[in-house]
């Protein structure tokens, strides 16, 4: 794209809640505004073809069945995969907990190391501390160094005994984009695994899964612009063919006697049961609405957003940002303390004045207690943002210290 032609997608019009509404959504990290397309494809599945999938024999339910798997092809191309690698989950974390459960259960031993790092979501992080308590492991942490992966200290702490490397793609707290291509081949340099948690990076950056040749990329639904209760995880094929099933039941079996039974393959072997029908069919829309787009537009955009928020809110006195010096290594996520206002008290504020936020420790408490803070406030950005929510981000922050000032005279 010619850099010096502006790049607005002004897509606002696109989100109901966002239409005649003064509210500045500023929580996409925790989840994301839905657009239309995306309403509409749920409410036309529960209208018009909510018929089961994968089970019967008549027009609505092979309706169902080809949309669901069309969305999986949606996804599958979307991150550059084969549609029987993508297995339908709730969301990350249960993506995670199934790699944990299953693949982990089996292949950590005792004395095994599984390596993650100290600005993972809890998600990406108890699942290992406590599989490692199982199989008496060794649960390593990765630190940060001025905001970002400490790369020194991942290279201290990964040795031949690592068998798993657990890395966030992107912080929700911090934003910084790890450099995981470079870990996944310093870690199969030695023949561990990587389970890569993408839920904070796919809906800001082109994921190619096949370039970054991890093992495992988990992600949720809901926070690029799809429903709540539907996410992915997506697994190289001979790992989810050698794996066990998680959940036994209907739609993941092949036979079943009084005796035993046999199970599908992947990626049906761990869809025991009714799955979330239109939650699929609602993130192949979100797919979709990405894709027309481009992921390449939409990083760029919000790298513009990115810079005008940066810029504005470091001009904020006794405002400190946690993340990366260099913000060209980060995504739309800013979480940040002003000194001498507690972030719940200030997110009350910003509520006042239409500007959402979270505060809080963004389920990274090792993270915060590690930046030496119980909280914080975070603000994420995402493609329905524009310069004016920034400025009215600054506005409120403006207002919150006056009140906190005139408060402590
Ligand atoms: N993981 C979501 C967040 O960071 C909920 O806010």
């Amino acid at each position: 794209m010619n850099k010096n032609k502006k790049n607005i997608l002004n897509v606002k019009g696109d989100f109901p809640i966002l239409n005649n509404n003064k509210l500045v959504y500023l929580d996409s990290s925790a989840t994301s505004l839905k657009p239309r397309s995306v309403i509409n494809a749920v409410n036309s599945y529960n209208s018009k073809y909510s018929a089961n999938v994968h089970r019967g024999i008549y027009e609505m339910s092979e309706k169902a069945t080809l949309e669901y798997e069309k969305a999986r092809k949606l996804i599958a191309d979307f991150i550059n995969a084969k549609e029987d690698e993508v297995v339908f989950v709730r969301n990350a974390t249960e993506a995670i907990n199934l790699i944990a459960y299953v693949w982990g259960e089996e292949k950590i031993r005792k004395g095994d190391n599984i390596l993650t790092s100290i600005m993972e979501h809890h998600s990406n992080f108890i699942p290992w501390q406590e599989l490692a308590k199982r199989k008496k492991a060794k649960f390593k942490v990765v630190d940060i160094k001025n905001g970002e992966l400490d790369l020194k200290d991942f290279k201290k702490k990964f040795n031949s005994k690592t068998k798993l490397v657990a890395i966030t793609h992107v912080s929700n707290v911090l934003g910084i984009i790890n450099p995981i291509k470079k870990i996944i081949r310093l870690a199969h340099k030695k023949k561990a695994l990587v389970l890569v948690d993408g839920a904070q990076a796919i809906p800001h950056l082109k994921v190619d899964i096949k370039d970054l040749d991890c093992d495992f990329y988990a992600f949720s639904g809901h926070k690029m612009l799809g429903p709540t209760g539907i996410g992915a995880l997506w697994a190289k094929k001979e790992i989810l063919n050698g794996m066990k099933p998680f959940l036994f039941g209907g739609s993941m079996i092949e036979k079943v006697t009084l005796e035993t039974s046999t199970f599908n393959h992947a990626p049906e072997k761990f869809e025991a049961g009714t799955p979330d029908i239109s939650g699929a069919i609602g993130l192949g829309e979100a797919v979709k609405y990405l894709s027309k787009i481009g992921m390449d537009k939409v990083e760029l955009y919000e790298q513009e957003i990115r810079n005008y928020a940066y810029a504005k809110l470091s001009k904020i006195q006794g405002l400190t940002i946690y993340g990366p010096k260099n913000i060209n290594k980060k995504c739309g996520v800013f979480a940040f303390n002003i000194k001498g206002i507690h972030p719940h008290d200030l997110a009350t504020i910003l509520d006042e004045e239409k500007v959402a936020v979270r505060a809080g420790h963004h389920c990274a408490m090792p993270l915060h207690t590690r930046l030496h803070q119980i909280a914080s406030i975070r603000a994420s950005f995402y493609i329905y943002n524009d310069k004016d929510d920034v400025d009215k981000l600054v506005k409120a922050l403006k207002k919150a210290i006056k009140v906190f000032k005139n408060e402590s005279l």
